[in-house]
């Protein structure tokens, strides 16, 4: 294979007998750089080379050198000079290259007929997409179509998807799958700093005089980050506040394995304690924040005994973790799922934000209330995704904000629907209530990873059309689609991505796509087309026009980018990390922190000190299901649903290939189980078999599964976070026995 060359484009033009109908429009569109995932690769790079791009599976965002021969890419190398990895990468990224190459991949596109996936072409692939959906619209109306979004593909294609399916295709439904993930920590900040906006930038890792991991298992999902940690030079107190003792508490100078779901109460106490003393920063509470009084009062009765209680930590360790917040000089505060996946995880975010206040730990070098993203452009989805918020951080109910897009884009207002769209699980509860009739579900695998998994693929039988756009043909959601669309992966197409610390970066085409995979790009162009709405998208012609018209949009809002001038800008610099409004490009350090002025977005500038009472666990271990389930990441060689890390054979050794179950011993001895025995963890919900693994990282009374095993969500149990709508995968009730005795095997 050589540059892409002409041939690709004849190539197509057969294959779509659609261009041979249409003429100059769609030929035009097919022959546009990077518009069909057939861009040269980018900014003069010859064939025989290496160019650098962002890596696509975490939201680390590291740096990667690609190497090209005759423009096909044959490896990759981290990146050195770049400020996120600085030379470093995890398997993953390693890897990158290497899982592209699956006979899983998506080739062509596939509609079901007789209960059978069979090959069909595009056209015909997309003529049932229009026409199944527009019939679907006129007879049950536009509330009976939703579309399901991801954290996975580069922004200009999340916002062309956006655009596409609001204003193009009167769809009012789409949420993402960064609502598994990220809701909790976006509604924390946008209510406590008036926008979804995580201050820090990694430095800060490097600043610190104490750094506080709460629910972060950083040496696994984040292995670069932590790499970062380990760079300080400060000597500084790690703290990892955990009911696991996980690696990263392992490695930590300090754990504090706290009960399951009592990081409010703990951090309340904390609260109390800083307040009784008067470790406060009273000036900067004073003339930055709002409602510090009524938290005051709201904390005072978590005195030590009470927390201590509902922890489980001693009242030393709670005084001892306040008094070093106090005398240390910068604390810095981190947080991913623990947090967030929970029935009460916004407050839970805000509780560790209001001691970053209280402490006046925020806008300095080491300091910050952190939420660390999970997936690579999770972030690029929280703004730009056009789902459940309007572009840029607007939303679709304020009237000047859908002014603001409508003018910019050049549209009729009254394309924006006016009302916020469903969240995931509203989308979910509506197909069950029959309302919902199609979903279209793009790089993202609820069939995996939504909750209460008996319940979600009966909800997913009962669609009448569902379709899958995905690269990979073997996810449990690919299988039961109505209709795949087979799209091009990572290193085949182009578009940037927004990492954890707000930086932009760059993605490239590196490789051919497989078969008649297209870019996600390219389809949505490509149903722009048949859908008969193309006219709204005569300025969207590339993923980088794409970049402009989202940088337009951007203006004024805090995340601004109307700086950055263009892709090549981006990775001369190595990233660039938002806000970069007009006429401030990147420093030499080429660092951004947010709140350096203190001045947050909040109507008043204040930040907010938002709190509540703690609720009871949503489903409290008990005689029959005796247990706690925690979930989360295994392995720094598995990302997710592994629709990815499964296809590599030496990321394949580096994890279990058997689901195991983590089990402390004295559970273990007290149900007779022996190290290695295939046992049943069973919820109320559901079953799964998976080996004891028996092991002190968790306590006594909990167990844990690591998410990367499909049948991992039969036992979660659906309940949300009021605020965030996110779901709590973290604590159910479970029980552990022999397999054979419950099920006689
Ligand atoms: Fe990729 Fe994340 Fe690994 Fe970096 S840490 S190489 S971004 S998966
Ligand atoms: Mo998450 S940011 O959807 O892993």
């Amino acid at each position: 294979m050589s540059l892409a060359t002409a041939n690709d484009t004849d190539r197509l033009i057969d294959e779509f007998a659609l261009m041979r109908k249409e003429g100059p429009l769609t030929r035009q569109l097919l022959q546009e750089p990077g518009g069909f995932g057939l861009g040269m690769i980018p900014n003069g790079c010859k064939p025989d080379s290496t160019t650098k791009m962002v890596c696509g599976f975490c939201s680390t965002g590291c740096s990667l050198n690609v190497h090209l021969k005759e423009g096909e890419a044959v490896g990759l190398t981290p990146a050195t000079g770049d400020p996120v990895n600085v030379g470093m990468a995890c398997p993953k990224g390693w890897e990158a290259v290497s899982v592209l190459d699956s006979p899983a991949r998506a080739t062509t596109p596939l509609l079901r007929r007789n209960d059978r996936l069979e090959p069909v072409s595009w056209d015909n692939a997309l003529t049932t997409f229009a026409e199944r959906i527009k019939a679907i619209i006129a007879e049950h109306g536009p509330d009976s179509v939703a579309f399901i979004s991801t954290g996975q593909i580069p922004t200009e294609e999340m916002a062309m998807l956006g655009a596409l399916a609001k204003f193009g295709m009167g769809l009012r439904h789409g949420d993402g799958n960064t609502r598994q993930c990220m809701a909790t920590a976006v509604v924390a900040y946008k209510q406590a700093f008036g926008f979804d906006a995580p201050p820090y930038t990694y430095q800060d890792f490097e600043e610190s005089d104490m750094i506080v991991l709460v629910g972060s298992n950083l040496c696994i999902a984040h292995p670069i980050m932590w790499e970062r940690v380990l760079k300080n030079k400060r000597d500084p107190d790690i703290v990892v506040i955990d009911p696991r003792c996980t690696e990263t508490a392992m490695a930590a100078t300090w754990h504090l394995q706290i009960k399951p779901k009592s990081d409010l109460a703990l951090f309340y106490g904390v609260a109390n304690i800083l307040a009784e003393r008067g470790w406060l920063d009273e000036s900067f509470i004073e003339r930055h924040t709002e409602g510090v009084d009524d938290f005051v009062k709201h904390v005072a009765p978590y005195n030590l005994d009470r927390v201590s209680h509902e922890t489980g930590l001693e009242s030393t360790a709670i005084e001892t973790f306040a008094r070093f917040i106090h005398e240390r000089e910068r604390t810095s505060f981190w947080w991913t799922m623990g947090i967030n996946q929970s029935y009460e995880g916004v407050r839970a975010a805000q509780s560790i934000i209001n001691l970053a206040l209280l402490t006046g730990n925020i806008g300095r070098p080491g300091t910050g209330a952190n939420s660390i993203t999970g997936q690579c452009n999770a972030m690029g989805s929280r703004l730009f995704s056009n789902t459940t918020s309007l572009f840029a951080g607007r939303d679709f109910t304020n009237d000047a904000h859908r002014q603001e897009v409508a003018e910019t884009l050049g549209i009729d207002v009254d394309l924006i629907p006016s009302t916020t769209s469903w969240d995931y699980a509203t989308i979910m509860e509506n197909v069950l209530a029959g309302k919902v009739k199609a979903l279209w579900v793009i790089a993202t695998n609820p069939a995996h990873s939504w909750i209460n998994q008996n319940a979600c693929r009966d909800i997913l039988s009962r669609l009448d059309f569902l379709v899958v756009q995905d690269s990979y043909v073997d996810t449990e959601t690919a299988k039961s689609a109505d209709l795949v669309l087979p799209a091009a992966a990572w290193g085949e197409k182009e578009g940037t991505f927004i990492n954890s610390e707000r930086r932009l970066g760059v993605i490239k085409r590196v490789k051919q796509a497989p078969g008649q995979a297209l870019a996600d790009f390219s389809i949505f162009k490509l149903i722009a087309h048949y859908w008969g709405c193309d006219d709204l998208f005569r300025e969207w012609t590339s993923p980088e026009a794409t970049f402009q018209i989202l940088s337009r949009l951007s203006k004024g809002q805090p995340c601004d980018i109307s700086g950055v001038e263009d892709y090549r800008m981006i990775d001369d610099a190595g990233g660039i990390q938002w806000p970069c409004p007009e006429g401030s490009p990147p420093s030499l350090a080429n660092q951004r922190r947010l709140f350096e002025d203190h001045a947050f977005y909040t109507p008043s500038g204040r930040a907010r000190f938002k709190f509540e009472e703690p609720k009871p666990l949503s489903e409290p271990p008990d005689d029959h299901y005796p247990l706690i389930l925690l979930t989360g990441r295994g392995t720094s060689a598995q990302w997710h649903t592994q629709t990815r890390t499964r296809q590599s054979a030496v990321l394949r050794k580096l994890y279990p290939q058997q689901i195991y179950v983590e089990i402390n011993p004295i559970d273990a001895k007290e149900l007779n189980l022996e190290a290695d025995e295939w046992v049943s963890v069973e919820s109320r919900r559901g079953r799964v078999k998976a080996r004891a693994f028996l092991t002190n990282s968790v306590q006594p009374g909990q167990v844990f599964l690591p998410m990367h095993y499909e049948p991992v969500n039969r036992l979660t149990d659906a309940v949300f976070d009021p605020y965030s709508r996110q779901p709590s995968y973290k604590a159910c009730a479970v029980r552990v026995g022999p397999w054979r005795v419950h099920h006689g095997v």
